[in-house]
């Protein structure tokens, strides 16, 4: 049986991360996605509970995903669930520099192994980033996130509006 780690800060959880889960579901038996902390994302603007509540919804199709958040470290995180790798997205060169380094470091201090996903032509321009910024403005971002996103952007959207002076 293989089990893979899927990790990310997901907030919020975009097509691009959905295409990834919907492989990794295919090609291993089991799949963890684990919502982490990025020190270099704080005050992002979802609060973990809902990024867990809107990936527990999006991934809920797959019998074979469990979604958790941990507070600690990426390779503790694969050793408590015993995972065979760490999987990653990726859309483009920026993405490859950051990976391969990350990749490394926890290869040096965990021996986790980081299996690499390219991004389909369609999805990899999408970014969590450029979500937040388009939506908080009160764009329309429908097509690039699921559902269960998309309903708690249009009500941040409306808190906002409303508290506007
Ligand atoms: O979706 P992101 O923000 O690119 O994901 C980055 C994430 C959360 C996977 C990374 O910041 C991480 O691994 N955080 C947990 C803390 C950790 O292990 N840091 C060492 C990274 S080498």
């Amino acid at each position: 049986m293989t089990r893979v780690l899927y990790p990310g800060s997901f907030d919020p959880v975009h097509n691009g991360h959905v295409e990834v889960i919907e492989t990794a579901a295919r090609l291993f038996d089991e799949v963890v996605v684990a919502i982490l902390g990025n020190p270099d994302k704080a005050g992002g603007m979802f609060e973990f509970p809902e990024r867990v509540a809107m990936m527990a919804e999006t991934c809920a199709p797959h019998a074979n995903v469990v979604v958790v958040h941990r507070d600690r470290l990426l390779v503790e995180v694969a050793h408590e669930f015993a995972v065979d790798m760490v999987l990653k997205g990726l859309r483009g060169a920026a993405d490859f520099d950051i990976e391969l380094q990350m990749a490394g470091m926890n290869r040096a201090v965990g021996g986790t192994t980081t299996l690499f996903l390219p991004a389909s032509a369609p999805l990899a321009f999408i970014s969590s980033r450029f979500i937040r910024e388009i939506a908080g403005a009160g764009g329309d971002v429908s097509m690039l996130v699921p559902p269960a996103v998309n309903r708690r952007l249009v009500a941040k959207a409306g808190q906002n509006a409303r508290s506007a002076p």
